[in-house]
């Protein structure tokens, strides 16, 4: 999750640029850079690291012409970089140019198609100089301005050839007034100023200078001239967008006007799955995993057998890559909680693929497992959200999540990336080896691509609906959470959020086991949260909300919208939107989430600092 930020208007812009950057770092980054126009030219400086580094490379008058423009430059564009694609380097920084250096481009997100582009555009002599999928939208708007396009029209043309998720801001040399920015689903946001404007990912960007702001909406281009702000489509129909007056302090901007990160977090998950599978998914019909190093389609297709080690909330999402991986590509996978692994002299070796799951790269049980597996000839492949990490330098290749920096210690954006990454390495999996018929997988493929707007509508949806089941519960003092098969993970998942936040006593269970002992724990005032979403056991986890009702238990199900019969037999049941049945964990966690999350609330409690936690485990 990159951050954006430009100006246009009458103050220097270095300073501007460079304060909204600051005001940025908490969205993460690994390397951030600053392009400034003056005197029809634009000169641009890059740097690998925090802002310091930034900062030292245009003290050090590194960009020649930047630092010694005639006159400070009064318009610009800056950005963080949070790698996705290509790796931590000067050249992959943004922003990012065309061949002529005429324009250039700050982008956040995925461009799905833009290896197509990028072919097309070499084969008519751009000469690209990254490794990212950004560069291509630099390239494009040049291609159009070229024919004589001003940069409106070009980014409105460049716009409408783009496919994926994203948002750009371009700045042209041949325009010294100008800026155009674009937002296709990734969020881009306008302050509104006196003879100044400012375009950014967040509000924090520019909250020192104006708190009279305009949103971007989804497929809109914004013209930002000094003196004034243009809405339109890329078809280019004019449109008006409302002012609105933010009263947000400082931490709350931080915060995108969430109350918690946690909650933020919560909100980003659309977007956290939605940029993990964008250009895996491209196709339609199958799957691309080119990344995954010298983990190539020969040894996919030849895996004997795979081990999933990780721990706490990606152990989780792993689970569910057992059960997806299984069924679509029926290899026989292995889990094990990393902390277990590593001490049991595990059987692994060649032939065997082991899976390290670990947002943060860092944690030292998964690291410890992985490195076994790799000394005892195992291919090692980590799942990881932080480019750059320790997993990814332990690994043969690496399948990266795009959750962007998780702040909250309670993993949420992370944990449904991962699960969307078990699903992509699942159905490549099922592709290389035929174990999916094509009809199926494009099926399947077409299902995933509808998760990320389904995640949105059911959070604008179900948040009201859980706080009221939280606020009948928030006193209780044990909660049960029960699943079967693939529900099984995300009742472990929710048991453990609601551990970590709200220091409620939960146990989780698989749900045909419970007549084998738990059941003893319930009673009348028990809460018992069941995941009874459509799949082909749900007859099977409605017998045994039935065992538990009969103890007088209350029953609180989570359930595929359309599907009355499992209300028949709870007392509350939250509903998620349907799907495939294997797709629909990374659905029913939400809810679980957010029940979690209004119960630890109600408490008083800080759910971005729970004790006793901290968000990367690096001890033995
Ligand atoms: C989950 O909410 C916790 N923060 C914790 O269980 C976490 O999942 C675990 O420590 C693993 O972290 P990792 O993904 O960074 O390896």
């Amino acid at each position: 999750m990159c951050g954006i930020v430009g100006y246009v208007g009458a103050r220097e812009a270095r300073g501007i640029l460079l304060a909204g950057l600051g005001q940025l770092e908490y969205r993460g980054y690994d390397s951030a850079g600053i392009s400034l126009l003056a005197d029809g030219r634009i000169d641009s400086v890059r740097a690998v690291g925090n802002l310091s580094h930034l900062r030292a490379a245009l003290a050090e008058g590194d960009g020649g012409a930047v630092a010694t423009q005639a006159r400070p430059a009064t318009i610009g564009i800056a950005h963080t970089r949070w790698a996705t694609h290509g790796r931590v380097t000067e050249e992959n920084a943004h922003p990012h140019t065309d061949t002529g250096d005429r324009v250039h481009v700050v982008v956040n997100g995925i461009v799905e198609n833009f290896l197509e582009l990028r072919q097309r555009l070499e084969a008519a002599g751009c000469v690209f100089r990254s490794e990212t999928d950004a560069e291509v939208i630099a390239h494009l708007i040049a291609g159009h301005t070229g024919e004589g396009e001003d940069l409106t029209a070009a980014v409105r043309a460049a716009y409408r050839e783009l496919r994926g998720h994203f948002a750009f801001v371009a700045l042209c040399a041949d325009d010294p007034e100008l800026l155009v920015g674009a937002r296709k689903e990734c969020p881009l946001v306008v302050g509104r100023g006196d003879g100044e404007q400012f375009l950014a990912s967040a509000v924090p960007a520019f909250l020192a200078y104006t708190r009279r702001v305009q949103l971007v909406e989804n497929d809109e281009i914004v013209i930002v001239r000094p003196d004034g702000v243009e809405f339109m489509t890329a078809d280019g129909e004019r449109l008006e967008r409302d002012l609105i007056e933010v009263d947000w302090d400082a931490e709350t901007a931080e915060k995108g006007g969430y109350e918690t990160f946690m909650l933020k977090e919560i909100h980003e998950q659309a977007d956290a799955v939605a940029e993990t599978i964008a250009d895996r998914t491209a196709r339609g019909d199958g799957i691309d995993l080119g990344e995954l190093g010298a983990i190539d389609d020969e040894l996919l297709r030849g895996v004997r057998r795979i081990v999933i080690v990780a721990c706490g909330s990606s152990y989780h999402a792993g689970l569910v890559g057992r059960y997806s991986i299984e069924e679509w590509a029926r290899v026989p996978v292995e889990m094990d909680v990393a902390s277990e692994y590593r001490y049991r002299n595990p059987v692994v070796g060649s032939g065997d693929l082991v899976v390290g799951i670990s947002q943060s790269g860092e944690t030292a049980d998964t690291l410890a497992a992985m490195r076994l597996a790799r000394e005892r000839g195992a291919t090692v492949l980590a799942v990881a959200n932080v480019m750059g990490s320790q997993a990814t330098r332990e690994a043969h290749g690496v399948l990266f999540t795009r959750a962007g920096l998780e702040i909250g210690v309670a993993a949420t954006k992370t944990f449904v990336s991962q699960v969307a990454a078990m699903y992509l390495l699942g159905l490549r999996l099922a592709e290389l080896r035929g174990t999916l018929a094509p009809e199926r997988l494009t099926e399947l493929v077409g299902q995933l691509k509808q998760l990320p707007h389904q995640i949105d509508a059911l959070i604008e949806r179900a948040e009201a609906q859980v706080a009221a089941v939280a606020e009948e519960h928030w006193r209780d003092q044990f909660f049960l959470y029960l699943g079967r098969h693939v529900g099984l993970p995300i009742a472990l998942e929710g048991a453990l959020k609601l551990k970590e936040i709200s220091y409620i006593a939960t146990d989780a269970y698989a749900a045909g086991e419970m007549k084998h002992g738990p059941i003893a724990l319930l009673d009348e005032r028990t809460p018992v949260v069941c995941v009874a979403t459509d799949s082909p056991v749900l007859e099977k986890v409605i017998s045994n909300v039935q065992e538990v009702r009969a103890r007088g238990a209350h029953v609180i199900a989570i359930a595929t919208e359309g599907n009355a019969t499992v209300a028949a037999h709870a007392d509350q049941v939250l509903y998620v939107p349907s799907n495939d049945w294997m797709l629909q964990p990374i659905l029913a966690v939400i809810p679980l989430q957010l029940l979690a999350y209004h119960i630890a609330r109600r408490r008083g409690l800080d759910v971005d600092q729970p004790r006793n936690l901290a968000k990367t485990v690096t001890v033995e």
